[in-house]
């Protein structure tokens, strides 16, 4: 696992905008798997920034996002499809048809997201999967105690994660308890990985994920078994990594290694 650590919430956000935007030149029909919830707006507005410059297209790539919740149409406001239509799709040239969120309104949720996981594959997996994480060390809405070997599919929010979300809502009790996520398996499938977390309340989650046990308990830890996973971090986020020494040394203001490991 590569740790990039930044000093600042600018700085991670650039440094993570340099390795999406690299994957799109690299690859310009690239696969993106996008993610949602308050660390990715910076970067999509740093993406749209972007793109406005002239410095990236999104015109041939595909999006599939990790997550919808359950009950919600596109249409409704706290809806993940409507946030990316807000954040990102509004303002970048990405084809409208080439974007996928699993369908949170389907009357049959679980073949709704059997066919979500199908069209990953059709589209030949994804290149760059975009990651945050939950305090409570989620990926996508992998709980704790996820299966590490999971499928897109249902999955029950804890009590904290509604909590966390419920600002978006009038109250908890609107804040959905179901959501569609793509799987732990789902996920650990993508070529690359691009994992962002910022701000304090993240810093313990991180040193869960990179230096604790690889545990189901804590999804996140998967990304220990993933070949090419990046975490990019601002100072605040790293604060509880007990080799961030040496993460900085690799690493320097988190730039490539001078050996790329
Ligand atoms: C959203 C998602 C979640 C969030 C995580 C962090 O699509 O998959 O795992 O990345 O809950 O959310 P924020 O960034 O709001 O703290």
């Amino acid at each position: 696992m590569k740790v990039l650590i930044l000093p600042d919430l600018q700085a991670a956000i650039a440094r993570a905008a340099d390795i999406i935007v690299k994957t799109v030149q690299t690859k310009p029909d690239a696969v993106l798997g996008l993610a949602t919830g308050g660390t990715m707006l910076p970067l999509y507005d740093e993406l749209a920034h972007r793109h406005r410059a002239g410095k990236v297209s999104f015109a041939s790539t595909t999006s599939f996002n990790l997550d919808e919740y359950i009950g919600l149409s596109p249409e409704h406001p706290c809806s993940y499809h409507h946030y990316m239509q807000q954040a990102f799709f509004d303002h970048v040239d990405i084809d409208p048809a080439r974007t996928h969120l699993p369908k949170g309104d389907a009357s049959d949720p679980q073949a709704a997201a059997d066919d979500y996981e199908a069209r990953i594959s059709d589209a030949g997996g994804i290149d760059l999967q975009l990651l945050g994480i939950g305090q409570n060390g989620h990926i996508g809405f992998n709980e704790p105690t996820a299966s590490l070997g999971s499928r897109t599919r249902i999955k029950t929010l804890t009590r904290s994660t509604r909590e966390a979300n419920q600002r978006y809502f009038r109250s908890f009790d609107e804040t959905p308890q179901y959501a569609i996520t793509t799987g732990v398996a789902t996920i650990l499938e993508s070529r690359k990985c691009l994992l962002i977390a910022t701000g304090a309340a993240k810093a313990e989650a991180v040193a869960r994920m990179i230096e604790g046990p690889l545990a189901a308990v804590c999804p996140a830890s998967a990304l220990q078994l993933h070949k090419r996973a990046t975490v990019v971090l601002d100072a605040e986020a790293a604060e509880q990594l007990a080799l961030r020494d040496y993460y900085e040394t690799v690493h320097p203001d988190g730039r490539e290694s001078a050996f790329g490991g």
